[in-house]
């Protein structure tokens, strides 16, 4: 890893306040200080936090949220707060001498925070970790270690624990011993979420915390050296619980004594040796990129670990699994934004946890299956926000947006239809898992269902409209023909068609008039200023929230002239509001990639990341200062990483190819790598330089053999270790496929066709 001069300018420039992350390492954030204001006054919001996708806590804080336990009725629901039994402080009584050489850090290699610091010659490194195999357990992890110059008088630490007030979510039960061969003194608690979302729907209530007593103090001499475990460990149910506690423990104590850090970082490791990317000679673009997707990860269920017991996913938040107390942060709830934004990046490299997501979807169907029919229509309806029962939880105070966003429903359809082309995963499809009621057929064809009742037909025109919509622009509504909602209606139902055939006998036919009707799904485009007006009527200049228009050139990838292309962009970048997010301008980099005004490109791209960024744990906020929205905002990382993979990696994925469009090496960087990119089993790298990009093929998958082409010209990319290195013009385009394509009639992709 070359640490260049040119990286760490960048780094300082950018050290805007006093707790800048000064390591050069790009997977290590480490600070002085923690995020604090002038006066002293901490910051926990924008602390680190550690997670696994099953339970995550933000570090320092008395709070852990378990994956599937909300709290509320409806629109009140939101993450159940479980007192945080790993919000532990280790310092030496004050009279036992200063603390100095102190530093705070996240190592997101190894998934874990550190607090280091010496006290009269002894150095005290606290970690805190959301275990990666032991998925319930967070544990803190205490090196207590004499240097040289270590005081002969020795030098107490004492501990404490903070699990702060009690949660107002959870009624718990009195603490009870916990029997456990492994430890003495072991404690657990239960209890039980106070308030069902819904009585209607199956929810899990039940929460049980085990962990270990903490020791009061320990006194460290001059020939100390010790490692202390504290461990918490937290599920539905106290069998749950217990398990992973005492099975963590036998891991360290009995069969020779393995050492639960190692099996962690090993485990996280390993989770970036299946994915991650790596830029050379720009350091700080190489931590935020790191930074993005550590914080996704750990609040996803990946795991390369072969029989990890996998449990129901629910959902991805825009803050991710360590925020979403009530009113805050979203409460924990999924959006659009699970599907949209998030969703492309983790199947690109994690086709797994992508397919996670996608189970939490067909987990709640009968819920959405219910919304459709409570408002009129025919299919499977997915709300506009959803939590653990998949009923609409959109809170009261946002009635257009619950009512009239229907371009979700779209957007869950299109990431089905790009896992559906990363992995070709018939199982997915036609087997309905233990405890569904629905498989993947069945789920793409009630979305699809959906929008045919959804849609008016219009006698005039003899198109369809739709009506009445909220488009992603929210400060537009009810709108009617918004583009993007009404191309991805028309895919919805052209991808079912195309899944009927990949799923033979396992999906009920889809009418050719389903498909009439999205081809006739109407289509605003302004032939004298060569632009897809956002919504009927929409007057030039008229201001819009985000990204809107611009999405139908990626990710729908709609077909259309670079001319309105370029109209598309330009006119609605100037017609964003200044404190809109962050994913707008990651958007607009890739269509001015397209364009080849890489200017352009690199001007909105640093817009997609630059002010969004909280140091030195580089935790990300929805909005621009003063207006900050939603921590730790998952969702704009989702965005900026579209634009690093899609955009400067070039990667456009499409039903039967993948094609790298004039691959780039980001701004002020010298070589850009994404590594462990799966398509259809085969895993390879993709290496950008500034004139040249390479193709290296990792694993290969002797079921779906790959060729590349470039110029009329194929070349196998079957073996392991192959390479394949194009030179790189304005207009280099190559694609990259299976021989075994399947006997399916491609999706059709044209909306606007009127009737005859
Ligand atoms: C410290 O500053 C912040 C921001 O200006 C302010 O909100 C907070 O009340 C101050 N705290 C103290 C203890 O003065
Ligand atoms: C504890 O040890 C006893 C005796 O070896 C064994 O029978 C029991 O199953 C163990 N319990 C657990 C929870 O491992
Ligand atoms: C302290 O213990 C660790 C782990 O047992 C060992 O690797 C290390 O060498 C020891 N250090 C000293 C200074 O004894
Ligand atoms: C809603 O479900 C009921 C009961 O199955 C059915 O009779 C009704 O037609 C459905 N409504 C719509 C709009 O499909
Ligand atoms: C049919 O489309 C025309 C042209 O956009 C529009 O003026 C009219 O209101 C539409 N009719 C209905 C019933 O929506
Ligand atoms: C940008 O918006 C302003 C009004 O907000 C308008 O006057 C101007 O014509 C717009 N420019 C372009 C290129 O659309
Ligand atoms: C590659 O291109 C970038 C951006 O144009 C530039 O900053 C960098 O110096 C170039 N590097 C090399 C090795 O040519």
């Amino acid at each position: 890893m070359g640490l260049l001069n040119l990286g760490l300018l960048t780094l300082a420039s950018f050290a805007t306040c006093q707790f800048t992350d000064i390591s050069l390492e790009p997977t290590i954030f480490e600070s002085t200080i923690l995020p604090q204001h002038e006066n002293g006054t901490l910051l926990p919001r924008y602390f680190a936090s550690v997670g696994n996708g099953h339970i995550s806590t933000t570090v320092n804080t008395d709070t852990v949220y378990l994956n599937g336990l909300y709290n509320g009725e409806r629109g009140e629901s939101h993450r159940a707060r479980i007192p945080s039994r790993n919000n532990i402080r280790a310092y030496p009584p004050t009279d036992e001498g200063s603390v100095t050489e102190r530093l705070f850090g996240l190592n997101v290699a190894e998934g874990f925070f550190y607090e280091k610091y010496n006290v009269k010659g002894y150095t005290v490194e606290h970690r805190t970790f959301a275990h990666r195999y032991f998925t319930r357990v967070i544990m803190s992890m205490f090196l207590l270690k004499a240097t040289a110059s270590a005081d002969p008088a020795g030098v107490t630490i004492a501990f404490e624990s903070n699990p702060g007030d009690p949660s107002a979510d959870i009624t718990f039960q009195p603490e009870m011993p916990f029997e456990s061969n492994h430890t003495l003194g072991a404690v657990s608690q239960c209890g039980e979420t106070r308030i069902r979302e819904d009585v209607n729907y199956p929810q899990s209530t039940g929460v049980c915390v085990v962990h270990d007593t903490l020791p009061i103090s320990v006194t460290l001499t001059p020939s100390s050296n010790l490692t202390l475990y504290y461990l918490a460990s937290y599920d539905f149910t106290l069998e749950e619980a217990g398990s992973d506690f005492n099975d963590a423990l036998k891991y360290a104590f009995d069969d020779g004594g393995g050492d639960l850090f190692v099996l962690h970082s090993a485990a996280w490791r390993s989770v970036w040796t299946d994915g991650k990317i790596e830029v050379d000679g720009n350091l700080e673009l190489s931590k935020i990129i790191n930074g993005c997707l550590y914080y996704i990860l750990s609040a996803l269920p990946v795991s390369t670990v072969p029989n990890i017991v996998q449990r129901q996913f629910y959902g991805l938040s825009p803050g991710g699994l360590a925020y979403g107390d009530y009113l805050m942060d979203y409460q924990g709830h999924s959006f659009w934004d699970t599907e949209t934004w998030m969703f492309p990046s983790i199947l690109y490299l994690y086709p797994r946890a992508a397919e996670q997501m996608l189970n939490y979807r067909l987990s709640v169907i009968a819920a959405a299956r219910d919304l459709a029919n409570q408002t009129g229509y025919a299919g499977a309806r997915y709300p506009w926000e959803g939590a653990v029962t998949g009923r609409e939880v959109t809170p009261d105070c946002c009635v257009d947006t619950r009512e009239l966003q229907i371009h979700i429903t779209a957007d869950i359809a299109y990431a089905v239809r790009q896992y559906i082309a990363t992995t070709r995963d018939m199982n997915w499809l036609r087997q309905t898992k233990p405890g569904y009621i629905a498989n993947g057929c069945t789920m793409i064809r009630e979305m699809a269902e959906f929008y045919t009742t959804r849609a008016e037909f219009n006698t005039t025109t003899r198109l369809h409209d739709i009506n009445g919509v909220m488009p992603p622009d929210e400060d537009n509504r009810p709108v009617n023909n918004n583009p993007y909602t009404n191309i991805g209606a028309g895919y919805s139902i052209f991808f079912a068609k195309y899944a009927e055939c990949l799923c033979a006998g396992d999906m009920t036919q889809v009418p050719q008039a389903w498909v009439d009707l999205a081809s006739s799904i109407k289509l605003l485009y302004d032939e004298e200023l060569d632009y897809h007006p956002e919504f009927e009527g929409y007057v030039l200049g008229t201001p819009i929230k985000q990204a809107d228009v611009a999405l139908i050139g990626f990710p729908q990838q709609y077909e259309m002239a670079a001319s309105t292309r370029r109209n598309d962009l330009t006119i609605y970048e100037n017609a964003t509001r200044p404190d809109g997010p962050a994913m707008t301008w990651a958007m607009h980099t890739i269509g001015f990639l397209d364009l080849n005004d890489v200017t352009k490109a690199a001007e909105l791209f640093d817009k997609s990341f630059r002010n969004y960024i909280r140091e030195p744990f580089k935790v990300w906020t929805e909005a621009q200062p003063p207006t900050l929205g939603a921590i730790n905002f998952i969702t704009g990382m989702g965005g900026f990483l579209q634009g690093v993979i899609s955009g400067y990696g070039g990667y456009r994925l499409h039903p039967e190819k993948i094609v790298f469009q004039r691959p780039r090496v980001p701004p002020n960087s010298e070589e850009l790598r994404i590594k462990g990119l799966d398509y259809l089993s085969n895993s390879f790298d993709l290496t950008v330089r500034n004139t040249s990009f390479t193709l290296t093929m990792v694993r290969s998958n002797i079921n779906f053999p790959l060729n590349v082409e470039h110029d009329g010209v194929i070349y196998p990319f079957q073996e392991n270790g192959v390479s394949l290195g194009f030179g790189t013009t304005q207009f280099t385009s190559v694609s990259m496929y299976t021989i075994r394509q399947t006997n399916c009639p491609l999706p059709l992709d044209k909306i606007g066709t009127p009737l005859p």
